[in-house]
């Protein structure tokens, strides 16, 4: 049984065993930095100590000074991806946001019909950039699936990065707890989950014909250029700037301008904006931006995009 002894309990617990000097942590913001784009403020300094301390101890090293100069020196250089999955806040969930999902059932997908009618192509590209465990580009094909009934006319991708290998490997697996779904209405999850039975009750995976829109890939929003040939019309990048400092925004939002369609739609986080930040967008509705651009959704015979 454990003995509380009086007094102890209510004295502030170390975060670790390791302690982050001044010197140390401002090495960690600046290599965090260089490979990320977050810009780690001074009250991250905990959750750093404690997230890197494992590394640490996994790698038997005794301070953070050892461990920066290890990812600094040749050997090194495969740690870098587990720093930076260390490093990395993967917080999300299915319908996270859910106007989003609402805009996309009720203003893109009858858009995209509407331009088909006038003999576009039946053609959507999507992606969920910066997509965590794979909740976002998953809650995004079902919301197609379900907005479009002729699917198999379609041809309809969602690609699907983050920089994070750790949840990039999760998420194509697409298997979740079953309190992850647990806010998703019964006949949606009918629809688009299976039940785990024997070793996987308790988990549900997602069904194929909803994985197979997505398409994972490990993409560093900062590397220049991006290994995509393809324009969206749609593209998600929610609670992800929030991480970075205004000029990094600045050039993301610059880029996502060239790999949308004229009228494209960007997404953003609940506390992200491009106020200050980007004047290529309009403002459409709480989180939601279009493409300044050509005019509404023309046939996209001449701004053919190749995937
Ligand atoms: C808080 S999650 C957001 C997940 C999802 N978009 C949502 O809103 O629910 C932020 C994600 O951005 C990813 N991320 C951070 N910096 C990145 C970068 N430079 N390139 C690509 N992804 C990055 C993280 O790994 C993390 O999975």
């Amino acid at each position: 049984m454990e003995h509380h002894r009086p007094g102890v309990g209510s004295l502030p617990q170390p975060v670790s065993e390791f302690t982050i000097s001044d010197q140390e942590f401002r090495l960690f913001q600046d290599l965090v930095k260089a490979h990320t784009g977050i810009a780690l403020t001074e009250h991250k300094r905990n959750l750093v100590c404690s997230r890197l301390s494992k590394r640490l101890r996994g790698l038997g090293l005794t301070s953070f000074q050892r461990y920066y100069d290890y990812l600094n020196a040749e050997a090194g250089e495969a740690e870098l991806e587990n720093f930076v999955n260390a490093i990395t806040t993967n917080k999300t969930d299915f319908y996270r946001e859910n106007w989003h999902f609402k805009f996309l059932e009720q203003e893109i997908v009858p858009a995209l019909k509407a331009r088909v009618a006038r003999g576009g192509e039946r053609r959507i590209r999507i992606w969920s950039a910066g997509c965590s465990s794979g909740e976002e580009p998953y809650t995004i094909a079902i919301t197609l699936r379900e907005a479009i009934e002729s699917l198999l006319a379609w041809d309809i991708r969602i690609l699907a990065s983050d920089i994070d290998t750790e949840v990039l490997a999760r998420a194509a697996q697409a298997i979740y707890p079953e309190e992850r779904v647990a806010e998703i209405p019964r006949p949606l999850l009918e629809r688009h989950f299976r039940q785990g039975t024997g070793a996987q009750a308790g988990l549900v995976q997602v069904t194929r014909e909803v994985r197979n829109l997505v398409t994972f890939r490990r993409i560093n929003l900062l590397e220049e250029p991006w290994p995509i040939r393809t324009v969206f019309d749609c593209i998600f990048c929610r609670n992800v700037i929030i991480y970075f400092d205004k000029p990094t925004q600045h050039r993301l939002m610059q880029r996502f301008a060239t790999y949308l369609k004229d009228d494209g739609h960007l997404f953003l986080g609940h506390s992200e904006s491009l106020y200050g930040i980007s004047d290529q967008f309009a403002f459409l509705h709480h989180t939601i931006y279009r493409k300044h651009g050509g005019q509404e959704l023309l046939p996209l015979r001449t701004a053919e995009a190749t995937t």
